[in-house]
């Protein structure tokens, strides 16, 4: 199978969250297995140019969206390519600024799904299956099945992950212009949401295999609760999703050979992840007359899913109960400002890092002893993920992803991997807390926590079959239709 994986963020070229994860690494897999050959195509960001060396293709595109036209440029660095076009995609963030989304995002991704079909034309790269990853690339299975259904691409089936049903590319009608599709998609069977244009609904009405990250959401995106409105149309589709759970790039992340954290350890050495605690004390100014009290963390995008409301509602119970809090993360200004008001009282106790810091994640997920994701919603989440495999216990609401990955800790006979709690509010993530402060308490139970968690396996390499599969499936009911 050729696969060309379309995206808007994958590492190690850019990156906002766990979508690059996940897109950066599944390239990594399948070209070092058999059975797939990928190939990912992603915007030319600032800075991609100064860090990697790329080669230039010699193709230039124009792509019309609606009345202009944009001269895009394509790059190569091994399997990945990169579209540029400078008014678009050289700034400084990915998608907008603390306070709004750019507002040209619908030109900006409209463009770039164009592009990278356009692209495959000009590179001879034809795909027996694209991988579309969210709204920004969900316009691609739509073009697939319009305005791109020539001879090139008559065989290619397409795939659209959702990896977050919370962000849809909706905006205004008078947008629906930039797509270039015909007025017949300006409908309840095709882009229209409530008057507006949906790039994510495009996709999910006519991408041939849609996916999700983890098994209870593929579930939840069906209910009203969790559909963001769009929960219609997927239990339309509903015989078309299928669920692959999200692994972790498991050479990145691994204790035993970090490069990033002050001491290594694994399974049959914890003394490494002790000194590791002691350096993030240093490295966030923590009051090392605290050292006994457990160290809680928190990395992620600060956005109204992660529950950064009531961390912050939590917070005075989570200090009197003796424990400390260090948080990294960047995102809405509210939760941002927050945060840094909270840290400024309470120095020593709380530490918080507001910006993205791959070097410091790290030393974090490391050095902490409890991790939070208090989550609304979790497709699948990575950040539970990572601090298993760093021994650091989440304490996480029972949601999407949260509540496949993470098993609920049993007094009883000490099983488990972590702390969850079902509703989404203060006092129940408190009451799970608590509970993890006290085992926290008692060495011995607590080392027997870390070692369950230590022994988790979160690789890919089951994840990624199932994608072949399912790209195999995309491709032959193509092929009948
Ligand atoms: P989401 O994709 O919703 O942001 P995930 O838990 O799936 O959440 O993935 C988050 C990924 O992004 C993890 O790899 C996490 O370590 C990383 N990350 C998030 N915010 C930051 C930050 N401020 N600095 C460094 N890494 C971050
Ligand atoms: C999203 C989700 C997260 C998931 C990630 C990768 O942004 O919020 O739960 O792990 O994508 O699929």
């Amino acid at each position: 199978m050729r696969v060309l994986i379309a995206a808007s963020e994958a590492v190690p070229f850019a990156k906002t969250g766990g979508l690059a994860d996940v897109t950066g690494t599944l390239l990594k897999v399948f070209n070092g297995t058999a059975g797939v050959d990928a190939a990912l195509m992603l915007p030319l960001y600032k800075g991609i140019k100064e860090r990697f060396k790329l080669a230039e293709t010699g193709i230039r595109l124009v792509i019309p969206v609606g009345n202009a036209r944009h001269e895009g440029r394509v790059w190569k660095h091994d399997s990945a390519y990169f579209i540029e076009c400078a008014e678009f995609f050289d700034r400084p963030e990915l998608y907008g600024t603390k306070d709004s989304d750019y507002p040209d995002n619908p030109e900006r991704f409209a463009f770039f799904c164009k592009a990278a079909l356009e692209a495959c034309m000009a590179l001879d790269l034809k795909p027996d299956v694209v991988h579309c990853n969210d709204w920004q690339t969900a316009l691609m299975p739509a073009y697939i099945k319009s305005v791109y259904s020539n001879d090139f691409f008559r065989k290619t089936a397409s795939v659209l992950t959702i990896h977050n049903l919370g962000y849809q590319g909706i905006f205004d009608p008078t947008s629906f212009s930039l797509t270039g599709l015909g007025s017949e998609w300006f409908s309840a069977e095709g882009a229209e949401f409530y008057g507006k244009v949906n790039f994510l609904k495009a996709g999910l009405v006519s991408a041939d295999i849609i996916t999700t990250v983890s098994h209870t959401y593929s579930g939840e995106i069906l209910t009203p609760e969790y559909g963001f409105g769009l929960d219609g149309v997927l239990r339309k589709r509903s015989s078309d999703i299928f669920s692959v759970l999200n692994g972790i790039d498991i050479k990145e992340w691994d204790p035993e050979t970090d490069k990033y954290i002050p001491a290594n350890y694994s399974r049959s050495g914890l003394n490494g992840k002790a000194l590791c605690r002691e350096a993030l004390f240093k490295d966030c100014g923590l009051s090392v007359g605290e050292s006994d009290n457990p160290v809680i963390s928190f990395v992620g995008r600060l956005s109204e899913q992660k529950g950064i409301d009531i961390i912050l509602e939590t917070l005075d119970d989570i200090l009197s109960a003796g424990a400390l809090l260090v948080v990294l993360g960047k995102g809405d200004e509210r939760y941002q400002s927050g945060l840094a008001r909270v840290a400024e009282r309470h120095k020593g106790r709380v530490f918080v890092r507001i910006g993205y810091d791959d070097a410091l994640s790290h030393r974090i997920y490391a050095g902490s002893d409890i991790f939070l994701m208090p989550s609304r919603y979790e497709p699948c989440g990575l950040g539970q993920l990572i601090a298993m495999r760093y021994g650091t216990i989440p304490v996480a609401r029972k949601t999407g992803g949260l509540a496949d990955t993470i098993s609920d800790y049993q007094s009883s006979d000490g099983s488990g991997t972590g702390f969850l709690f079902e509703d989404y509010n203060a006092s129940s993530l408190m009451s799970r807390l608590r509970h993890a402060i006290s085992v926290y308490a008692d060495k011995e139970r607590w080392k027997g926590l870390v070692m369950n968690a230590l022994g988790c396996d979160f690789s890919w390499e089951r994840s990624a079959a199932r994608y072949a599969e399912l790209y195999k499936a995309a491709f032959d009911k193509k092929e009948i239709n």
